[in-house]
């Protein structure tokens, strides 16, 4: 679809669910809906920054994630151990930098979390967009991580409490990224699970019955049509002349 004319959200975020289900409906296992989701990521990913977005945040395993069966786990991080850098060089041949938001830690396996050091230093310099991996993340631990780094800095005597506003927090959080102005989520689940809750605080939100696997570039142009009709206020009023 041809974006032009149209209000284009400058952070997307995708919540990418219904891999297990999309595979179950088919007869399938639940690795091969992950790798159908990963299909299905690769093309969206091209398609939303060719139309002019600037930022796309994904949820690709939350620390909760760790919880799933050993065998489920393993094929994840297998799949990320494989193609993160597949995934990256797509993106990376159009200016795009790759960063990761998650703790870079146990139990992510140490070759995940090299691949993920190499990836985000490689694309460093890149400023066309960004593309932000939600791996080991959780919106809960992101606040506490940034409350930690904000202590320390304050007990060493190099940040003083006036010093930490609105406007600088976010440089304390996994990835300093502008807020999210649209949040989709597949799969007919209509929650947050503990995504990205500093930045989605005026995020607009989209929940689509879809299954991820099968979200594909026509389903994100519906989606961008229904960002099309919000109207964003931020608090605040549309009409200043309107009676109280
Ligand atoms: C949620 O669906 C999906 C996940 C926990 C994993 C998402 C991962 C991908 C789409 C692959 C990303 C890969 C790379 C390399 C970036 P679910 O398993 O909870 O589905 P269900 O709710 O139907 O069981």
């Amino acid at each position: 679809m041809n974006y032009e004319g149209l209000k284009i959200p400058n952070h997307v975020a995708i919540i990418m669910d219904g891999n297990g289900r999309w595979a179950k409906e088919r007869g399938m296992t639940r690795s091969e809906g992950h790798k159908a989701g990963f299909s299905m990521l690769k093309k969206l990913t091209e398609y939303i920054f060719s139309r002019g977005i600037k930022v796309l945040s994904v949820y690709a395993f939350s620390t909760e994630n760790f919880k799933r069966s050993k065998q489920e786990v393993n094929f994840l991080m297998n799949l990320f151990e494989t193609k993160f850098k597949e995934y990256a060089d797509i993106v990376k041949k159009k200016g795009i930098r790759v960063v990761f938001s998650g703790k870079k830690a146990s139990p992510l396996p140490d070759k995940v979390i090299r691949i993920m050091q190499e990836i985000e230093e490689d694309t460093k310099e890149n400023k066309v967009g960004i593309l932000n991996l939600c791996v080991n993340y959780g919106g809960h631990l992101e606040i506490v991580e940034a409350t930690k780094k904000i202590c320390k800095l304050v007990q060493e005597g190099k940040l003083s409490l006036e010093e930490i506003t609105e406007e600088n927090f976010s440089h304390y959080l996994f990835q300093d990224l502008p807020p999210i102005d649209f949040m989709i989520r597949t799969s007919g689940e209509i929650r947050i699970s503990n995504f990205m809750l500093y930045q989605l605080s005026y995020a607009e939100m989209y929940f689509s019955k879809v299954y991820f696997p099968s979200f594909d570039c026509q389903c994100f142009d519906d989606a961008i049509l229904a960002y099309n009709k919000r109207n964003r206020r931020f608090g605040g009023i549309q009409d200043e002349n309107e009676n109280n």
